[in-house]
């Protein structure tokens, strides 16, 4: 028998104060043009945390949440890449727009706002289709709102998917790569260790201070290593010298992995595209190639499960090899479909079972960044332990929406449970629900009012 463990006594807030802590969060978060991803650490606008914001948003102010997802719309590039910063006038951030000098070093970025120059996990169509839903059952002029969204937004996401097949299926396998851990939205996690292990910094990496220590109240134990951020700005080094051209960044960068879990995301986000795009009469040849593409992704995501494991893997492609790391990252079929119904059920067991959220010394039965019984799993470290409740909210999405709704819930409940303290923290610590990282974060709060909307 394992010990039992002992958990301080937390604040419990009732679903009528913790709504209003959700919404106060995201108003203190407000800057007028933008919700930014956190007050002090993530002071700009961040692309999947923005459809996030957006979905939550929906619940309390549909107009604020269409204009979030068009602000984010509106710092498209020019060849259809969704940035993963866009941005505000504000600084406190690193790094900046003059580190990723993105508009100076290739046309395709706009001038303003300014934005960073690669991308994050294609989530937007999901948060579209449940902004639209959202504002469906409003007034007339909600209506109208998301009416004129779906319109007008549509092309750009074609665009967006567009652009993450031409230059981010290098091999045209279905299997997308990310040049950058930042790209995965899971920057340190361990899923990286071995790509970013050939990741060597030059000496004419220019000096930088990083920002985000100072702003965590235990960066040690919480933010990935400086070893790890030397790693990361040299990436940004190499795409600079080829001016961000994807074609040349996907040639030269010394970092490019399949990434399984953008994958499922993509294919999901497809055929979510696909579906609203034949409600809102756009053209044939473009639903019928997002379903395409997102029937391919799906194999690749089926090709990525390795029986013996039991979980699905990334591809290193510098060295053609799997990865085999034990995260979250592994339940992605999960996500969009397409292994054979034995493996699928297989996944959903070992999900809920003692590796994962029925691991029995968790503070919530929700699944956390890494298995509790992995050898690197580190509670506090960021995607190297902690639990995310975005990424829950995802899994719950994709449950009630591929037929298991008892499994999406139950996760529903357990992570009301995890968040009922209000600090709406980045992550938290999975075995006693210490909120870690930034707290106030936009993101979680908008997550708990579609929860407590659903609930
Ligand atoms: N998540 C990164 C950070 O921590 C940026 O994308 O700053």
């Amino acid at each position: 028998m394992r010990p039992s463990v002992t958990h301080a006594p937390r604040r419990r807030l009732g679903s009528v104060q913790l709504a209003a802590c959700a919404a106060w969060t995201l108003s203190g978060n407000d800057i007028g043009t933008m919700i930014t991803a956190a007050p002090r650490l993530y002071p700009h606008m961040w692309s999947w945390d923005t459809a996030f914001i957006s979905i939550g948003l929906a619940h309390l102010n549909v107009d604020r949440a269409v204009q979030e997802l068009e602000t984010l719309l509106a710092a498209q590039w020019r060849n259809g890449m969704l940035p993963h910063i866009v941005f505000s006038e504000g600084g406190g951030y690193f790094p900046g727009p003059q580190r990723w000098g993105a508009a100076e070093l290739n046309a395709d970025a706009p001038d303003a706002p300014r934005t960073s120059g690669i991308c994050q996990p294609p989530v937007h169509a999901i948060a579209l289709r449940r902004i639209v839903d959202t504002g469906r059952l409003g007034s007339q002029s909600d209506v109208d709102a998301v009416e004129r969204l779906l319109r007008e937004g549509w092309p750009r996401l074609y665009h967006w998917h567009e652009w993450l097949v031409r230059h981010r299926d290098p091999h045209a396998t279905g299997l997308l790569a990310i040049v950058h851990g930042w790209e995965s939205g899971m920057d340190n996690s361990p899923r990286w260790d071995v790509p970013y292990s050939a990741v060597v910094p030059g000496p004419d990496l220019p000096p930088y201070v990083r920002l985000d220590r100072g702003l965590v109240s235990h960066a040690d134990a919480e933010r990935p290593s400086d070893r790890e951020y030397d790693r990361y700005l040299w990436l940004i080094e190499e795409m600079r010298k080829v001016r961000y051209d994807a074609d040349q960044v996907v040639r030269t960068s010394s970092f490019l992995v399949g990434d399984v879990f953008v994958t499922a995301l993509f294919a999901l986000a497809s055929e979510v595209l696909a579906t609203l795009g034949e409600e809102s009469g756009q053209p044939a040849w473009q639903i019928k190639q997002l379903r395409g593409w997102a029937r391919r992704s799906r194999a690749a995501v089926a090709a990525a499960y390795d029986p013996v494991s039991g979980l699905a893997r990334d591809r290193d492609l510098r060295t053609d090899e799997w990865l085999s790391t034990r995260t979250i990252a592994g339940f992605a079929p999960l996500l969009c479909g397409g292994l054979p119904e034995a493996d699928e059920q297989r996944l959903l067991e070992t999900i809920c079972g003692p590796d994962w959220a029925g691991h029995p010394d968790l503070f919530a039965a929700i699944p956390p960044s890494v298995s509790p019984n992995d050898p690197g799993f580190r509670p506090r470290e960021y995607w190297r332990g902690p639990v995310w409740p975005v990424i829950a909210w995802l899994f719950g999405w994709a449950f009630e929406h591929r037929g298991w709704p008892k499994h999406a819930a139950q996760l529903r409940t357990e992570c009301l449970r995890l968040v009922e303290d209000g600090s709406f923290a980045e992550y938290y610590n999975p075995m006693t629900g210490e909120p870690l990282g930034s707290k106030q974060q936009s993101w979680t709060a908008t997550v708990v009012l579609d929860w407590l909307h659903t609930a």
